[in-house]
């Protein structure tokens, strides 16, 4: 299937029960295997690019002619978003301009009006040319310097006035942060999702952070009107693990892997890759959405 938009798939999720996976992608082979992965369970998935991981890769417009070609030489058939994760104002313009299928305007370190003013002019120009919308109030927390944010519960008022903009699925802290959840982490507030969901019926909601959160909280936050779960560092985690052990078991048998050239970095890569995959469809189960492409 051709790349798409994500509104359509993002809403049947919140009509019916379940939510979409929005992974974020760091190069080719992070991107084959959460297309293998979505391809496998027969899920919509958005592959999603921050602003620091598409630098890294080479610029936006390669991360979309990357995610394009891969789609195609993959055989790829669920529904498939190219999304701008974290985007502030003009990389949602120049996503819009090579051709990305989906962003997210992140204003939420803007005072509420700029925020809003700004997020109504990306809309207009995205919406003119089929590309959804993701935009955010409040913040989400999370560890920057050491320092661990507790995550901020996003201003009711705040988010009615985003979603009469016309946003097609909206960011809102309700205690979520990125990166891994310190020990002492106080868990979602769902009293405060159910007001934001109260607020705005129908809307889809978007959880960040959504590495390490327990699943039946996970569970409960879809039930209450979440229809996108973003995964980062569980991902990263995963790749991580798993290479350390594979260096371990390499270490140990390095004759004989020498010897099979198994240094190759396509060979020697593989199982951090593998472990991806696996996590994307362990991850995809808990949100509810394989087999609704
Ligand atoms: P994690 O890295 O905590 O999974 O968060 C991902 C995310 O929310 C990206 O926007």
């Amino acid at each position: 299937m051709a790349i798409v938009s994500a509104e359509k798939f993002v809403k049947a999720a919140r009509d019916n029960g379940y939510a979409i996976g929005g992974f974020n992608t760091n190069n080719l082979e992070w991107t084959q295997a959460i297309l293998r992965a979505a391809e496998a369970k027969k899920t919509p998935v958005l592959i999603q690019t921050s602003m620091g991981a598409a630098k890294y890769m080479g610029g936006y417009k390669l991360c979309k002619d990357l995610i394009t070609d891969l789609v195609e030489s993959m055989g790829i058939t669920v529904p498939v978003a190219i999304h701008l994760d974290h985007g502030n104002y003009e990389a949602a313009l120049e996503c819009i301009e090579v051709g990305y299928s989906s962003l997210m305007f992140d204003g939420s370190a803007l005072p509420i009006e700029e925020n809003l003013e700004k997020a109504e002019d990306v809309i207009a120009k995205a919406h003119a040319k089929g590309i959804s919308v993701e935009c955010e109030v409040g913040t989400i927390g999370g560890e920057e310097d050491g320092i661990v944010g507790d995550g901020e519960l996003a201003p009711v008022e705040d988010a009615v006035r985003m979603a009469a903009l016309g946003v097609d699925f909206l960011a809102a802290g309700i205690g979520n942060i990125h990166g891994p959840y310190p020990a002492n982490w106080k868990g979602l507030h769902l009293d405060h999702l159910e007001k934001l969901t109260d607020a705005l019926p129908g809307v889809p909601l978007v959880l960040h952070g959504g590495s390490g959160i327990p699943d039946d909280q996970i569970r409960a936050a879809i039930k209450l009107g979440v229809a996108k779960v973003n995964v980062n560092t569980e991902c990263q985690l995963a790749f991580c693990a798993a290479m350390r052990e594979h260096v371990g078991v390499f270490n140990a048998n390095e004759e004989e892997y020498m010897k099979k050239k198994l240094f190759d970095p396509r060979k020697f890569l593989k199982p951090g890759f593998d472990a991806i995959t696996a996590s994307v469809e362990e991850r995809i189960d808990v949100f509810g959405s394989a087999n609704k492409a």
